[in-house]
């Protein structure tokens, strides 16, 4: 798992001043764009489920869904879901999932945002990981956990690939938070 992480953080770029002037991105594109960093990655996702959350590796884990939060939590939701043995379910922006939903607003960094779940995606006392790319201000992932909790989900955990410690958004999360990356490896990494 270590050198498949170290493999992982070599693949990530910064961006100065994107999308707006004064912020970094960091940028996981390219751990898609690259077949084995795309490999491990959801190996390294895999390992990750089952060491923090001590489950069985692989389809016998016992997760009963993986739910991913638009758009980015997308990319590797589905197949992380795969190899866990278990569904896969979406958190999506208002006005995209039919039929009822549930919802929650949550706050972002300029006004309010809103998620929403199909209120029969998840049947009570399933065991949901929610996975996502980065955790920011943390506002994204406590809004996918009360929806999670509203639809009577059983809430492990949570899942990034990375975290922007700095803004200490794991505090809004009254579940466990785990990263693949911490921002505090990548800054130990830049003065190594
Ligand atoms: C980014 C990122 C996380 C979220 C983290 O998504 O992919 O989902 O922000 O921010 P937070 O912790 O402060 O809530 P974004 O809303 O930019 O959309 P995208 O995934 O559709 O690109
Ligand atoms: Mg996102």
């Amino acid at each position: 798992l270590a050198s498949l992480k170290a493999s992982l953080r070599n693949g990530l770029r910064q961006f100065p001043d994107f999308p707006s002037k004064g912020v970094l991105f960091e940028d996981i594109m390219p751990l898609f764009s690259s077949h084995a960093l795309h490999s491990s990655l959801i190996r390294a996702m895999e390992l990750q489920v089952a060491d923090v959350f001590n489950t069985a590796v692989g389809e016998d884990s016992g997760i009963d869904v993986v739910v991913g939060l638009e758009s980015r939590g997308f990319l590797f939701g589905p197949t992380l879901a795969l190899r866990l043995g278990a569904g896969f379910v979406p958190v999506r922006k208002p006005g995209k999932l039919p039929g009822d939903v549930a919802e929650e607003t949550f706050k972002k960094e300029y006004g309010e945002d809103v998620f929403q779940m199909q209120s029969d995606a998840i049947k009570k006392g399933q065991k949901v990981v929610i996975v996502d790319d980065i955790i920011a201000t943390g506002g994204s992932a406590a809004a996918a956990g009360s929806l999670v909790r509203k639809l009577g989900g059983d809430l492990i955990g949570y899942i990034f690939i990375m975290e922007l410690d700095f803004l200490k958004g794991r505090e809004k999360l009254d579940a466990p938070v785990h990263t693949l990356l911490s921002g505090q490896e990548e800054k130990l990494q830049e003065t190594l």
